[in-house]
């Protein structure tokens, strides 16, 4: 279909790039690595591969701590590699995202070291500095996302600079509008090289309180993030106007899209689509912090397609380097199996543009990462449990030593299971949750209700949730059984034309009314409208 825009009715796939493919033996991921994976994900089916920051970084957050916009961090390549993996990509009809960065830099970014130099420095209102209080504390009572004040003293110039995240993350001024001319300049620079859009991060922070006033206390009032109500440093009204600036420059190129991360309510989050001219596809973290009750993700489902505005489209995220991945939160004993196959069921057929992240296609749980081996700063600044490698191990290939993503110790540890839950093993078994994968692409790709189609919920039995998405002269009727045995959910008769359920060498039944689905299967049946 030629109205088939990649980004609304296509499937994106997250790439973490330290732990894809390690090319050249130093037990990190990189480009070339990727490049020599756009087999796989071509036969996967995807459309689109979202790469998590390449650029040249002191790797303080692993790449959300750019030192330089423009380039590629020599661990991942340069820029011929990567001019390389995006015309292959193209070549192979797959589109490529980057990850854009905008509140803040590194500390060690030409930007800062210029504007900390001193007070009358031409880049000093790059970032947002400002004098102690009268105290000789902070300016304000913000705190950071990622642990302590928000603030960090300068002893040279004696000035506070703001960091919502790291101390080595400084928070650049947007509302110095030659901020705003450099970073769009960033993305064209780009986009100019053929890149198709941009995840843009924690874009609901961009701008705050001009005026720097205090966040009221929260519910449960502390000296952390968590202790405030975030009124006075995220989401002011002024990232609508920037928004709207930066979705001109994507549109003065050819489908371009931007999907942004914006850690709000699903109502707040729905704002930053604007009237269709600000992002394209706003993330809905919401099923990422629910437990396993078809009442909940048929809530959360139900809300975010409702809140989207007429002009905007929905998204579906279940996993992302920041968050325990999903196969892991759900997992059991019994279930846990079949529990990750219905979420891609889920994934797949729910409405929206669904973000997977590498190695759910192969149901993988997150990593036991022994202390010494930790490497995300969080463990540290936050708290042990904070840390965030368990969902960034090495993605697992094959069951050669490395698990065929390094011949070198890679730098995560594998995650328990590798030998049996890789790609060789699972490519060679038809009933795996990796041709499941496969098979929910290729329905999804041949069936324009489930790329298109409204959603609707649908009365079932309990423990089951239910929806219907119509297109046309066809319909698709979805079911998710959340309970530990059968459940029939009592669809209407209609003939079954295509379709899927997760469990392995169960034959469709001809008749939708027919169907019973096993303990937490799920099933998308393809009928006439
Ligand atoms: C959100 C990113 O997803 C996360 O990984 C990062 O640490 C923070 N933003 C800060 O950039």
């Amino acid at each position: 279909m030629s109205d088939r825009l990649w980004w609304k009715h296509g499937v994106v796939y997250q790439i973490y790039p330290r732990s894809f493919m390690d090319s050249n033996g130093d037990g990190v991921g990189d480009l070339a690595g990727i490049r020599a994976r756009l087999d796989y994900l071509e036969w996967l089916g995807i459309d689109a591969i979202w790469l998590s920051p390449i650029f040249p970084s002191p790797m303080r957050d692993f790449g959300y701590d750019v030192s330089d916009y423009c380039d590629v961090d020599p661990v991942f390549g340069d820029l011929a590699a990567f001019d390389a993996l995006v015309a292959e990509a193209h070549a192979r009809g797959i589109r490529m995202m980057l990850d854009w960065v905008p509140n803040h830099t590194s500390d060690l970014h030409p930007w800062f070291r210029e504007s900390r130099a001193s007070r009358a420095s031409a880049k000093r209102d790059w970032y947002v500095w400002r004098d102690p209080a009268p105290n000789g504390g902070p300016p304000n009572n913000w705190a950071a996302m990622f642990g302590g004040p928000a603030w960090e003293l300068d002893g040279a110039t004696g000035q506070y600079y703001l960091r919502s995240f790291l101390k080595e993350q400084p928070d650049l001024n947007w509302r110095n509008p030659e901020v705003e001319r450099a970073m769009h300049g960033v993305l064209r620079f780009w986009l100019d090289r053929g890149v198709d859009g941009f995840r843009i991060d924690v874009i609901h922070r961009i701008a705050k309180d001009p005026e720097l006033r205090d966040n009221p206390p929260s519910e449960r009032p502390g000296p952390g993030w968590g202790g405030q109500r975030h009124v006075n440093d995220e989401n002011h009204p002024d990232i609508h106007g920037f928004l709207k600036r930066i979705r001109g420059v994507l549109d003065a190129y050819e489908e371009r899209a931007a999907v942004g991360e914006v850690g709000l309510l699903p109502d707040q989050v729905a704002t930053y689509y604007g009237t269709g001219d600000e992002l394209h596809l706003a993330f809905n973290f919401a099923l990422l912090l629910i437990g396993w009750d078809p009442r909940v993700f048929g809530r959360e489902l139900a809300h975010f397609d409702r809140a989207v505005p007429p002009e905007g489209w929905p998204d579906l995220v279940l996993s992302n380097h920041d968050i325990p991945r999903h196969a892991t939160r759900y997992d059991d004993p019994t279930l846990g199996e079949a529990r990750a196959r219905a979420l891609a069921l889920l994934m797949l057929t729910a409405r929206g543009t669904p973000f997977l992240y590498y190695g759910e296609e192969l149901g993988m749980r997150n990593g036991v990462i022994p202390l010494e081996r930790r490497q995300d700063p969080l463990a540290w600044t936050l708290h042990e449990k904070a840390s965030r490698d368990g969902e960034r191990t090495p993605m697992q290939w094959s069951a050669q030593p490395g698990a065929g993503f390094s011949e070198k110790e890679p730098w995560l540890p594998l995650a328990a299971g590798w030998t049996t839950r890789n790609v060789a093993a699972q490519r060679t078994d038809r009933g795996s949750i990796l041709w499941l994968y496969r098979d929910l692409l290729a329905l999804r790709r041949r069936t324009p209700a489930l790329e298109r189609g409204a959603w609707h919920e649908l009365p079932a039995t309990d423990g089951v949730l239910a929806w219907e998405r119509p297109f046309g002269s066809s319909r698709a009727l979805v079911a998710l059984n959340f309970a530990g045995m059968d459940r029939a959910p009592e669809f209407p008769s209609a003939v079954v034309r295509d379709g899927l359920r997760t469990r392995a060498g169960v034959e469709l039944p001809e008749n939708a009314a027919e169907l019973v689905l096993g303990p937490c299967e799920a099933a998308v049946l393809v009928v006439d409208a």
